[in-house]
């Protein structure tokens, strides 16, 4: 694959920072988007722009189809069973919000138990905790060990007969561990547990099969897989959606409204409340396309080689510690450089144009866990090359010598 024909294809790149060429490491954040998404909502705007799904005249008709067009390549790609199952969210936290509302409304009852992780990004535990709060629900959470990852057995060991749902990351943000979501999934088909997984960091990075993988409910984030921000995608079983609640009411998503009484539709348009992101669904098309242009197994194939070569060149620093070691792992490396807070490594790595997020990211439990409040995290994507990680080291480098000499 040729990482420079990748990085060509992204109009940011072409600019400096701080006067150096830019070296993103920040995808898991959110990823840069090529130009053909940029150019598909341009157009979008200039040519076919209406609101969906409500009036009847030409322009309105184009738009909404090339809408629910997407809606169509997002269930091939992710092997949805039908277009139904493929709901538009603002984020993906908003596709967890929208299950643990919905579903915790319905299902989830005083003294029942909600079975996550302690490796969940916040989006995966604060709306459980609103659960928790209403419903008088509890939360157990399946400890990570010191590689940062989380063992089956410590899954099965917290099943009870009051767990009434398993929610669960995809790849870990902060030690980049890969969950086994199938076997995951079986444990829970056995009990009859559904299972969400939060996909934010899976979808950009891994094939993703909703019927390999099996699971109940997945929460992409559009904004992390080279498409626009504003929109992420709750895929959930249909037999889920036929049963559950709206989840925000209003314009787009009733069927009958009188002074007594309102009905609604079938999924998709009982989840969609009001007028949508209609330009950033258009344009996470051509997001799909990019991805499957280069291909999720050249994808995954690249990331790796170039995680290896990062993971081999940071270790070669005495002075900088990686969060965890999992066996499975995916794009991200999280560190700590002794005596140095993230904030202040961030800041001398942006002086040489490298971008990188410091911070909990999100993940305050974890970190925790792992014995600290914050860390940097370098996150790859498509574009990054070994070239990246020859700078981001010589870079950390540069941190030791200011803060450590
Ligand atoms: C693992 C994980 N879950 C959830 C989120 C939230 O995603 P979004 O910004 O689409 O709501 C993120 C974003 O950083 C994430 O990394």
């Amino acid at each position: 694959m040729d990482t420079k024909v990748i990085k060509s294809k992204f109009p940011i790149f072409q600019n400096k920072i701080n006067g150096k060429q830019l070296i993103y490491l920040d995808s898991a954040n959110s990823s840069q988007k090529p130009k053909t998404v940029i150019d598909r909502i341009s157009k979008f705007y200039s040519k076919e722009f209406s609101n969906i799904g409500r009036s009847v005249h030409s322009l309105a008709v184009i738009a909404t189809n090339r809408f629910e067009e997407t809606r169509d390549l997002v269930k091939k790609f992710i092997n949805a069973k039908s277009r139904e199952e493929v709901i538009f969210t603002k984020n993906a936290t908003e596709a967890i919000n929208l299950v643990a509302s919905t579903y915790g409304e319905k299902f989830i009852n005083k003294g029942d138990e909600i079975l996550i992780t302690e490796l969940e990004h916040h989006a995966n535990y604060v709306p459980w905790h609103f659960i928790r709060q209403r419903k008088g629900a509890i939360i157990k959470f399946a400890e990570c060990n010191d590689k940062g990852e989380v063992d089956i057995d410590e899954i099965k060991k917290l099943i009870t007969n009051k767990t009434k749902i398993i929610a669960i990351t995809h790849l870990s943000n902060v030690t980049g561990a890969i969950m086994p979501v199938k076997k995951i999934v079986d444990l829970a088909n056995e009990k009859k547990i559904p299972v969400l997984v939060d996909g934010c960091q899976g979808a950009p990075h891994l094939e993703i099969d909703m019927q390999k993988l099996g699971c109940d409910f997945y929460a992409i984030s559009c904004h992390k897989m080279y498409g626009p921000t504003g929109v992420g995608i709750l895929y959930a079983k249909k037999k889920w959606l036929d049963i559950l609640p709206p989840y925000q009411g209003g314009g787009g998503m009733i069927e009958e409204v009188k002074k007594d009484n309102i009905t609604f539709p079938g999924s998709p348009t009982k989840f969609e409340a009001g007028t949508l992101q209609t330009a950033e669904v258009v344009g996470f098309s051509e997001s799909i396309k990019f991805i499957e242009g280069v291909g999720i197994k050249n994808i995954m194939q690249h990331e790796r080689e170039i995680l290896e070569y990062g993971l081999e060149e940071i270790r070669k620093n005495n002075s900088v510690r990686i969060i965890g070691d999992p066996k499975n792992r995916g794009s991200i490396i999280s560190f700590t450089i002794k005596g140095i807070h993230p904030h202040d490594i961030a800041t001398i790595l942006d002086e040489d144009g490298v971008a990188i997020r410091a911070g909990h990211h999100c993940c305050q439990i974890l970190h925790k866990k792992m014995g600290i409040a914050a860390s940097a995290r370098a996150s790859l994507g498509i574009y990054n090359t070994k070239e990246d990680i020859d700078v981001l080291k010589n870079s950390i480098k540069k941190c030791n010598k200011i803060f450590n000499n």
